[in-house]
């Protein structure tokens, strides 16, 4: 779990690799269940429509019971039924990234909805500020993922799993 670009699917497709478990990253599901890319169906139907779908998503692929590294998007935690479904069913590791490092990272991304605008650096300081006590709450681990690549973090999480 963690802000957009915090790396959540390299790192989560990485582990899944090293622990022999699938990796399942719950943009691709929805993605796979619209039949469009989770930008083009922002833009026709709303973040409300989209915020539905991904909990609905979330909490079918919380029940089974196949042991998997998933992946949420950044926004899952915004909804209560989410986090409170992400801290009983899951291991929760919030990758705890700086605002700077991401729009670093994202600087040339054209695919996250809420990232687009003029100065996505400030869209993710206010995000930041909105979610971060969102994802502490849910979070059973907080790993802190500031100025630190995809192998550092993995290995950080890999010493608390
Ligand atoms: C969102 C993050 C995206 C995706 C959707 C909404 C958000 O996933 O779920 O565009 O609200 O932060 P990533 O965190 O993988 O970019």
């Amino acid at each position: 779990m963690g802000l957009p670009g915090s790396g959540k699917s390299t790192i989560g497709r990485h582990l899944a690799r090293l622990w022999k478990l699938r990796f399942v990253d719950t943009d691709h599901v929805i993605e796979q269940r619209l039949g469009c890319s989770i930008k083009a169906f922002f833009a026709a139907q709303g973040e409300v429509a989209f915020r539905d779908i991904e909990s609905q998503v979330l909490a079918e692929l919380l029940q089974q019971d196949q042991v998997c590294v998933l992946s949420t998007g950044g926004g899952a935690i915004l909804r209560a039924q989410n986090r409170e479904v992400l801290k009983a069913r899951s291991t929760v590791f919030y990758l705890q990234s700086l605002p700077e490092d991401i729009a670093r990272r994202l600087r040339n991304d054209t695919t996250r909805p809420l990232m687009q605008g003029d100065d996505p650096l400030k869209r993710l300081h206010t995000l930041l500020q909105e979610r971060g006590p969102l994802y502490l709450e849910t979070a059973h681990y907080a790993i802190d993922a500031a100025r630190q690549n995809a192998s550092q973090v993995s290995r950080k999480i890999c010493m608390q799993a």
